[in-house]
């Protein structure tokens, strides 16, 4: 009779064991048995919506960014405000977030093959690397798993770092979520996609400070076509440039450009800033194979950043 105790409650054991390590753990065959269609129909829905309008890469790229920056990767940015809590995506720096409904659109079809069990999360961990792959970049196996987070709150948002960041805010800032200056330079790639507003980079361009209207760090010639997209008294709506010259390709354009000091963030141009840091921008500048390795190794440690407890049935909202 205790033997037969005993066998239970080590049987028990071994069974919550493996249940809390596949909780805890990402899996690259998560969904192999309960919807094994799940990557072909985010790419499809990532593909038809790129297919209509090319800014869509760069958003989603953007938006899982901000995603795991804050409380982890659990598709908090996703949901919206309610009553009277401000929700992540209309906190300042994500104003300018788009392309939430090809989230939206993936979840429903998901959801009408295989309800209630591909998160949020995981959903937008494949459309980033659908959107670097239909720009031309790498193609990486994404480990999924992910649980959608209950919390959202604007307030949080400032814990994204910002584009006037120094190199060693940056790297607090990256080391706070296990991440490296490998990891921060790789990652930066990303801006090889997409478009910034003049409001995130005006700071350089006039009034610098006390000495220098211009952040003398900026090539000259690049600052005065950057002061002439933004004009100090600017008129046009969502007036700004692209972060790099082939901005709808995923390339080693970026880097190229910082060496030749036309990064247009003070958080791009300060990589040159440490030795380290320096040499990682050339070595990516002169290979591009070494850069999308480096990008593949950082994306899937920046998505693995754990946080989440349920799988939502609308992006949208908590269950
Ligand atoms: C290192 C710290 C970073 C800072 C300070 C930063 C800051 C910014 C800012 C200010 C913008 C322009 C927003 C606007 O004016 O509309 C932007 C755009 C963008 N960022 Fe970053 N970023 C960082 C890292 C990253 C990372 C790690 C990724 C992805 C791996 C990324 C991907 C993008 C993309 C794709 C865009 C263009 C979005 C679009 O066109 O919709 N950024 N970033």
């Amino acid at each position: 009779m205790a033997l037969a105790i005993m066998v239970t409650l080590v049987l028990n054991l071994i069974l919550l064991f493996s249940v809390v390590s596949t909780v805890n753990s990402l899996s690259f065959n998560y969904y192999e048995k309960t919807c094994p269609d799940v990557e072909f129909i985010v790419a499809k829905t990532v593909k038809a919506a790129t297919a209509v309008d090319k800014t869509v890469p760069a958003a989603l790229l953007r938006l899982h960014f901000h995603d795991c920056f804050v409380r982890g990767c659990d598709a908090s940015v996703l949901l919206n405000s309610k009553g009277s809590n401000k929700a992540e995506k209309d906190g300042p720096p994500n104003v300018s977030l788009h392309a939430f409904f090809i989230i939206d659109n993936a979840k429903k079809a998901i959801e009408a093959t295989c309800p209630g069990v591909v998160s949020c999360a995981d959903i937008l961990a494949l459309a980033a690397r659908d959107a670097v792959f239909l720009s031309g970049g790498p193609g990486w196996d994404v480990p999924k798993g992910r649980k959608d987070g209950r919390i959202s709150k604007a307030s949080e948002t400032i814990q994204l770092p910002s584009p006037t960041f120094n190199i060693s805010q940056l790297q607090k800032s990256f080391s706070q979520r296990g991440l490296s200056m490998e990891d921060l330079v790789a990652l930066s790639g990303g801006h090889t996609l997409g478009f910034s507003h003049c409001s995130s980079f005006r700071n350089r361009i006039h009034n610098f400070n006390a000495t220098h209207d211009v952040d003398p760090t900026l090539n000259p010639s690049f600052a005065a076509k950057l002061k002439s997209i933004c004009p100090i008294k600017n008129q046009v709506k969502n007036a700004g440039t692209t972060l790099d010259a082939s901005s709808t390709t995923f390339d080693n354009t970026y880097y190229k450009l910082i060496i030749q000091r036309k990064g247009i963030f003070s958080s791009d141009q300060v990589l040159l800033d440490t030795p380290n840091t320096k040499d990682l921008v050339s070595k990516f500048a002169t290979s591009q194979d070494a850069f999308y390795k480096a990008f593949v190794k950082s994306m899937i440690k920046m998505s693995s950043i754990n946080g989440g407890q349920e799988v939502r049935k609308d992006c949208r909202v908590v269950n």
